[in-house]
C-alpha cells in the first residue's frame, strides 16, 4: 500500500528551532492537511516530505508510486511558454515531445486556458493565470501523490473555486492523494479528510481533526457550519492568536 509517514521530525535553521516532534501517516486516498499560522513552519515541513531539503532528525519514508508539488509561488520558467512550462514534468517523465504538448494543451483547457495563451510567456500572464499554469504543471503528470502549499491563497474567490473543484473531483474519483498546506481553515475544511493543527515556535502538532463526509457532498454551509465550530476549539483560538471578544 503506497503511503507518506513521518515519524519524530525535527528540524533547525541554524540555531533556531523550526520543528519539533511531527509524525503522522497520509495513506493513499487520503488528503491531509497541515494547517497553521504564518511562519510556522509548515512550507519547511512539506520540503523536508517532498525530500526539496535534507531531513536532519526523524525520518520521511514516501512508498507513493510517483509525487509532484505545486509550490506557493507559481515558479514557472520565464523563458518558456504556457504549454512548454506545463508539458515540463511529461518530458522530464519522458514523455514524447508531441505527446506531451497534446496533453499539456488539453490540461491547460480544463483549466480555464484559452488556445490564444498557449503561446504566452509567464510575464504577459495575470497572476490568476500562472497559478492556472502552475496548478496544471502540477497534475498533468497524474501523480499519485500531490503535494500542495497554499496554491489557492491568492486568488480571488471564483478561481479559488474553480480549481478547488478540479482537485475535488479528483479526490472523490480517489486518483490521487494529496499533502496539503494551509493557514486557511475553510479551504482545509473542504477539501481534507484529516487536519493536523501546527502550532509555532517551534512548529508541533497539538490536535486533529476529522471530516468523514465526502468532499463532493460538502457545500458552503457544511464548510461554514465546522468552520464556526472550529473556531470555538480552544487551541485553535491559541494557534491564531485569534481575539474573539
Ligand atoms: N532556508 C531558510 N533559512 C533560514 N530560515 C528559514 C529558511 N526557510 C524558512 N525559514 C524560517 O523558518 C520559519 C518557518 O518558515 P516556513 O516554513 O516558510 O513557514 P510557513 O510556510 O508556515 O509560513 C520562518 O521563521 C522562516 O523565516
Ligand atoms: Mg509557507
Amino acid at each position: 500500500m503506497e503511503k507518506l509517514e513521518v515519524k519524530g521530525l525535527h528540524h533547525h535553521f541554524g540555531f533556531t528551532e523550526i520543528l519539533r516532534d511531527i509524525s503522522f501517516t497520509l495513506d493513499k486516498g487520503e488528503v491531509l492537511s497541515i494547517v497553521g499560522p504564518s511562519g510556522g513552519g509548515k512550507t519547511t515541513l512539506l520540503h523536508l516530505c517532498a525530500d526539496l531539503l535534507d531531513v536532519e532528525e526523524g525520518s520521511v519514508t514516501n512508498s507513493f508510486a510517483s509525487s509532484s508539488y505545486a509550490f506557493q509561488e507559481d515558479r514557472l520558467l520565464p523563458w518558456k511558454n504556457v504549454i512548454d512550462n506545463i508539458a515540463l514534468g511529461l518530458l522530464a517523465k519522458g514523455d514524447k515531445k508531441s505527446v506531451a504538448i497534446e496533453k499539456s494543451q488539453e490540461i491547460a483547457l480544463k483549466f480555464g486556458l484559452e488556445e490564444e495563451d498557449f503561446e504566452k510567456f509567464p510575464k504577459d500572464l495575470s497572476g490568476g493565470m500562472k497559478q492556472r499554469v502552475s496548478f496544471a504543471r502540477a497534475l498533468v503528470v497524474k501523480p499519485s501523490l500531490l503535494f500542495l502549499d497554499e496554491p489557492f491563497s491568492a486568488l480571488d474567490i471564483g478561481l479559488k473555486k474553480e480549481l478547488q473543484a478540479i482537485l475535488i473531483e479528483m479526490i472523490s474519483k480517489k486518483e490521487i492523494s494529496v499533502l496539503f498546506i494551509t493557514h486557511d481553515l475553510m479551504e482545509a475544511i473542504r477539501l481534507s479528510d484529516e487536519i493536523l493543527l501546527l502550532k509555532a515556535d517551534p512548529g508541533h502538532i497539538v490536535k486533529k481533526f476529522q471530516y468523514d463526509l465526502p468532499q463532493d457532498k460538502r457545500d458552503d454551509k457544511y464548510v461554514y457550519g465546522e468552520s464556526a465550530k472550529i473556531l470555538q476549539d480552544d487551541e485553535i483560538i491559541d494557534t491564531f492568536e485569534l481575539e474573539l471578544r
